[in-house]
């Protein structure tokens, strides 16, 4: 008998990265996972190396039909669920003054209404006692350059995640927020050319108090662990991150 034996998951963002890591935490100890993403290549890689305990949908994050057709997928997949993790996210660098209408819509669309409507559309699925981790970002605290508008739609999705878990104590559902730091997940070179990522790693490395970057599975235990095993905590915000935003 494995430790997550039969819960069922949802990942947003389960496709790379963190929500991978996740996944792949969650299937090794029995759990049935359904993860979402845009790049159809990336969900099939993910399945595979998941196996037939995960679903893959493709699903953006940021549309309201596509959240309302991944509800009713869960609800014919899984019935209930266990645990939700609204993951799914993008980063945009560019200065304040250099910041368009275009990117500051996208970076909130994504990362601020999509972890909304996410919890929002699933919650009538969550089970009496289930846990909600949001992901946001060690940016919602630090001043950053670059990283205005991204850090600002990382700090609601940490107040969403005080309002909501009032909100949904009555039904004994937990609702926290994984904050990680500089995590070597492949983000960056989805933003940047690769020198450019290159440098900026090496960069976040030498800046963090353990001289390193993380990776996805440091933040993948401490995301499963909210979901499941904190179970006198919510409302609350768990940094992974080296240290960086507290020492
Ligand atoms: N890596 C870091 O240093 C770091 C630090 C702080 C916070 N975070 C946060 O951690 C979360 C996971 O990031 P990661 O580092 O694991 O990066 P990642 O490997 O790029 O993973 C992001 C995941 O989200 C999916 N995604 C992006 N936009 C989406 C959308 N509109 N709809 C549905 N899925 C979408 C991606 O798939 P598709 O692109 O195919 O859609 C992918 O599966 C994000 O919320 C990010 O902001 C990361």
């Amino acid at each position: 008998m494995s430790k997550y034996d039969g819960k069922r998951v949802v990942i947003t963002g389960g496709s790379s990265g963190v929500g991978l890591a996740t996944a792949q935490l969650l299937v090794d100890e029995g759990a049935r996972v359904l993860i979402t993403g845009r790049g159809q290549d990336a969900l099939d890689t993910a399945r595979g190396q998941l196996g037939a305990q995960a679903i893959a949908v493709r699903s953006d994050a940021a549309s309201l039909p596509d959240i309302g057709a991944l509800a009713d997928r869960v609800k014919a997949e899984f019935g209930t669920v266990d645990a939700l993790f609204a993951n799914a996210g993008v980063n945009g660098f560019a200065p304040f003054e250099a910041t368009s209408e275009e990117l500051f819509d996208s970076l909130l669309s994504i990362n601020t209404k999509g972890p909304y409507f996410t919890v929002q559309k699933l919650a009538p699925l969550l089970a009496e006692g289930s846990g909600v981790v949001l992901t946001t970002s060690v940016a919602n605290v630090l001043g950053l350059p670059m990283l205005s508008a991204y850090a600002a739609g990382k700090a609601a999705v940490r107040s969403m995640t005080r309002s909501l878990a009032r909100e949904l104590l009555p039904r004994r559902i937990r609702v926290n927020a994984v904050s990680p730091g500089p995590i070597d997940s492949g983000i960056l070179e989805k933003s940047m050319p690769e020198e450019a990522a290159a440098r900026t790693k090496t960069q976040m490395a030498a800046e963090n108090p353990m001289l390193r970057m993380g990776n996805p599975t440091e933040v993948a235990r401490a995301v499963v662990f909210l979901a499941f095993d904190a179970t006198f905590t919510t409302g609350a915000e768990l940094a992974v991150d080296g240290g960086g935003s507290q020492i």
